[in-house]
């Protein structure tokens, strides 16, 4: 476990970092890794901790791993955003929306997920969740790459001075702002990328969502996750938004 700032503390599981905010032995934590992982329960026994509340990020599957674990074990309560909860379909436990008042804040990210927050704690540390990414994704996911463009931006002019990244770690508030910056060019990337597939012709979309895959390096194996698809087919649906592309009957050409 590692000591960030005041009661602020945080835990690498698995591929995520969790945050944990101690008063004596009452622990509230953000985040709980990925699977059914026993590792959690053995961290906050090791240290002798008893977790009071968890507070997600956002309700994806490597973020609530430990969640029903820990509640059935100790009976925590476990906080989300009221939108997060109507659209989850992990296995997240009992989730009841954000706290009003109290000690944490919470900010909306939307993008990555339908409702996505980031958490502050009463020392000041931003955990961001998924709203930005470090550059081990070849396309991060985004249900909305849009409302993900317009949460980075505001990322940029956030107050704190220290930034918990779910997958990439912690950072000061130049540093973030630097991977915001560095997340924003390459969303303009994607966009210029699949704009170049088109030569005056109309492409059916599946195939500019492949074409657009396949430009990033992606195997066909991978394209065959859906998450991946989705994520591209978003991008692709950005585009049409902005009026940058036209789909009809299922094919796309520039406008
Ligand atoms: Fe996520």
């Amino acid at each position: 476990m590692d000591h960030i700032i005041g009661n602020t503390y945080t835990t690498t599981i698995g591929n995520a970092q969790i945050g944990l905010y101690i008063t004596g032995r009452d622990t509230v934590l953000i985040d709980t890794g990925r699977g059914e992982s026993t590792t959690m329960l053995a961290v906050l026994r090791e240290h002798d901790l008893y977790p009071t509340a968890i507070i997600n990020t956002h309700l994806h599957i490597d973020h609530i791993g430990s969640n029903k674990l820990l509640q059935e074990t100790y009976g925590c309560a476990i906080y989300c955003t009221s939108e997060e909860i109507k659209d989850k379909d992990g296995n997240s436990g009992i989730v009841q929306p954000n706290p009003v008042g109290g000690p944490f804040r919470f900010i909306a990210l939307p993008g990555h997920s339908i409702a996505h927050q980031a958490v502050v704690t009463p020392d000041g540390v931003c955990f961001l969740g998924d709203a930005v990414m470090s550059k081990g994704s070849k396309l991060p996911y985004h249900l909305d790459p849009a409302k993900a463009i317009a949460s980075m931006e505001q990322i940029l002019s956030l107050p704190y001075s220290c930034y918990v990244l779910s997958h990439a770690g912690i950072y000061d508030s130049a540093q973030v702002r630097r991977i915001a910056e560095d997340n924003l060019r390459r969303e303009d990337h994607f966009q210029s990328q699949i704009l170049s597939l088109f030569d005056g012709r109309k492409i059916k979309t599946e195939k500019v969502a492949a074409l657009f895959l396949d430009s990033l390096g992606i195997s066909r194996e991978k394209q065959d996750i859906k998450w991946v698809t989705d994520t591209a087919m978003a991008r692709i649906r950005q585009l049409e938004d902005q009026k940058k592309l036209a789909i009809r009957e299922g094919y796309a050409s520039l406008v």
